[in-house]
């Protein structure tokens, strides 16, 4: 048995294979069928002629529909009529499973893809995303280890947030409230504590009620927290893990990025440094294109549209305004209403892909923000154990998984970033 790419690859040219997929498309002409079959790997052309193969055989190719389940074997044969360069002469065909009329057909609408993501799932679109957000955090892993990061895992279930009240899910936990976790925040700053340097992949969730194509109510956060250093040092983190992604990427799976409308060029180039301008900088740049915004004022997406266009990779903002920043954000020493925070705002619509900080080392400090955003420190007194017992420097950030696949495959909308988005309008299938 062997997989479609490898054949679209030239590694099997002449040789007899069995292939086993799905069909994916298929029409019978003048005593042949011509069945195009899919794998996790790609779609490739099997040609079935009447006289090469036996009654049954030719019968079951005949009637089988789209996304039958079937068992393939012949000779692979390079064409250059064929689609990919490769067919199949199919020496015996075996349908493991005769599918019913399927309901995805050519242009539908957007909302009916979604109510049948199930079987959408199987498209060209999706499979192809699926390939480079395999690559995506695979590579994320590969660069947090070995760059020395541990990997630790925060719980889901929390007593309190960390990014404001607005987008907390909350839930009954036997009688008591409890929240789904939107970032480790609270638990890697405890933990940085015991292992210095650490990572993780896993769930957010952020009760986000705007309906945007760059937000999810569910989406994976790659995260990081690192001790003794200060922002500057995470910012490499943060460019350094987008551009291995986009490397491996590129390396992996040259034929999907050209697929999505990128090409392994533009991924390859995207190596560090970025472009840094602090948000003081963002003002002045957007003013000159003609977009006043008040001081202190978050970059919406008009704005990060802005300051990307033309990029090819993506851009750093630093020193944001520390009015609307979260509490834990620490402040610049030399402009106290400025934080050591930082955006990575992505082109091409999505905007912010990373966002992190140095964080606040002072309990002091820590309290009063903490009261300011109308918080009980109370609530925050484990956490503030961090800033009693050792405290020491410490910076990290979280970058948005769909939002750097949605930006690497160009996609429109996040939703199709992840295959069973969650929006505020819908939770199924
Ligand atoms: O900027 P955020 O809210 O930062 C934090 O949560 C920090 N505690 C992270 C840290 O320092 N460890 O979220 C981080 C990133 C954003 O830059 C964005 O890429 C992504 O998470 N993100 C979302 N992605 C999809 N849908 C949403 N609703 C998102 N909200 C944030
Ligand atoms: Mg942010």
């Amino acid at each position: 048995m062997v997989a479609i790419t490898e054949i679209l690859h030239g590694r099997h040219t002449g040789a007899s294979v069995e292939l086993k997929g799905w069909i994916y498309r298929t029409r019978t002409m003048g005593g042949k069928a011509f069945v195009v079959l899919r794998d996790a790997t790609g779609v490739i052309q099997a040609t079935i002629g009447k006289d090469k193969v036996s009654v049954e055989a030719f019968a079951a190719a005949e009637k089988a529909l789209i996304e039958s389940s079937v068992i393939v074997k012949g000779s692979v044969v390079a064409d250059k009529r064929a689609p990919g360069g490769f067919e199949i002469r199919a020496t015996d065909f075996r349908v493991v499973h005769f599918a019913e009329k399927y309901p995805i057909q050519e242009d539908q609408s957007e909302e009916f893809l979604l109510d049948v993501r199930h079987l959408w799932v199987r498209s060209q679109k999706m499979t192809t995303m699926f390939r480079i957000r395999d690559s995506t955090f695979k590579a994320v892993h590969e660069y947090f280890r070995g760059q020395g990061f541990w990997e630790v895992s925060p719980p889901m279930i929390t007593p309190a947030g960390s990014e404001g009240g607005s987008t907390l899910f909350e839930l009954d936990y036997f009688g008591k409230k409890a929240y789904l976790t939107q970032s480790w925040q609270l638990y890697a700053e405890a933990l940085v504590l015991a292992m210095e340097r650490i990572y993780y992949v896993g769930p957010s969730f952020r009760a986000e009620k705007s309906r945007t194509t760059r937000h999810l109510t569910e989406y994976w956060h790659a995260e990081m927290e690192q001790a003794w250093v200060g922002m500057d040092e995470v910012l490499k983190h943060a460019e350094g893990v987008i551009s291995h992604a986009c490397q491996i990427v590129a390396e992996e799976h040259p034929d999907d990025v050209v697929a999505v409308g990128r090409t392994p060029e533009f991924l390859k180039a995207v190596k560090p440094p970025f472009e840094r301008i602090t948000y003081d900088e963002a003002l002045k740049i957007l003013k000159s294109k003609g977009i006043e915004i008040e001081w202190g004022k978050d970059l919406r997406t008009l704005e990060e549209r802005a300051l990307t266009e033309g990029k090819t990779k993506p851009v750093i903002v630093t020193h944001y305004p520390r009015v609307s920043q979260a509490f834990y954000k620490a402040r610049d020493p030399k402009h106290p209403d400025l934080v050591l925070g930082f955006d990575v705002i992505a082109g091409d619509g999505v905007g912010e892909v990373v966002g992190g900080s140095e964080r606040e080392t002072e309990l002091e400090v820590i309290k009063k923000a903490l009261l300011e955003q109308g918080e009980d420190p109370a609530k925050y007194d484990w956490y503030l154990d961090s800033r009693r017992y050792g405290s020491v420097q410490h910076a990290g950030f979280g970058m948005g998984m769909e939002r750097l696949i949605q930006w690497i495959c160009k996609l429109e909308h996040i939703r199709d970033a992840v295959p069973f988005p969650r929006t505020p309008a819908r939770f199924a299938p």
